[in-house]
């Protein structure tokens, strides 16, 4: 199988490969995550674990360790291709670790990269390091931008994003309120103004946070539509491991978030 080949949902964001971050404790629990992950049908992972500034974590490192997990599935007949990826966190030197090769792309295609942001409030350079990697012809996705508390007091910060040419990924979770209620309104908030272009796992764990996408993507289908959900599941993470460039959906922007209502609606959830 060449990766290009199959059929079925591909799961963008995943900490399957054991010792580099808090995902997979060992190459046991990282073949139960992908077992896992074969009978939700899911057909292909990419494998990104965080990456800080010092984490000292290389692009080879990653690729050898996603080659050798991909021969044990094969070994073992299980049906799941697996990618090299990188989920990095947001610093002011992005852009010079993308230019000399220190970063490693989606499905190394060398076109999307998968950025977290902080948790809380955004630093001051974001608008900047994000414009200089698209300038270096790099796309940032952003991570489940509805765990970022920016995003959540204004959703329209992420409306600019799209609209300068950025993607961003849901996470499954989150629309199941895995994480709180102010996370699951979020993701439902972004998710109906066409503002998240992907539904990935972030999945962690073979007991708990698992590799999973078919409940989630049964929600946005209800909230969304199947289209979308195709799109989210199968279609744009396909083109994104082929580092294909497109053109999601009209994101629209989030009217009346200033308003008195929306203050209340939001203090009130957990
Ligand atoms: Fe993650």
């Amino acid at each position: 199988m060449t990766g290009q080949e199959f059929k079925g949902m591909i799961d963008i964001h995943t900490h399957i490969l054991p010792g580099l971050d808090d995902g997979a404790h060992s190459w046991e629990e990282a073949m139960a995550m992908a077992q896992g992950a074969v009978k939700d049908g899911i057909a292909a992972v990419v494998a990104t674990p965080h990456i800080y500034e010092d984490s000292g974590i290389t692009p080879e490192e990653i690729r050898e360790k996603a080659r050798k997990l991909q021969d044990m599935l094969d070994s073992q007949e299980i049906n799941l291709h697996v990618f090299p990826g990188a989920e990095v966190q947001l610093a002011v030197d992005l852009p010079d670790r993308i230019r000399d090769g220190r970063l490693q792309t989606l499905a190394n295609a060398g076109r999307y990269l998968l950025v977290e942001l902080p948790f809380g409030l955004l630093p001051v350079y974001t608008d900047e390091v994000l414009f200089e990697l698209q300038a270096s012809g790099v796309i940032p996705i952003i991570a489940h931008p509805e765990r970022n508390e920016s995003v959540q007091k204004d959703p329209n910060l992420l409306h600019g994003m799209i609209r300068k040419g950025m993607l961003a990924q849901l996470t499954g979770g989150s629309l199941r309120g895995n994480f709180g209620s102010k996370v699951e309104y979020t993701a439902k908030l972004l998710l109906k103004h066409s503002l998240v272009q992907i539904l990935a796992s972030d999945g962690h764990r073979a007991d708990r946070r698992r590799i999973l996408l078919s409940k989630a993507s049964g929600v946005v289908a209800d909230l969304a539509g199947i289209e979308t959900a195709q799109a989210m599941t199968s279609l744009n993470p396909r083109k994104i491991t082929q580092g294909i460039v497109f053109d999601p959906r009209e994101p629209r922007e989030i009217r009346g978030l200033s308003g008195f209502v929306h203050t209340m609606t939001f203090r009130a959830l957990r």
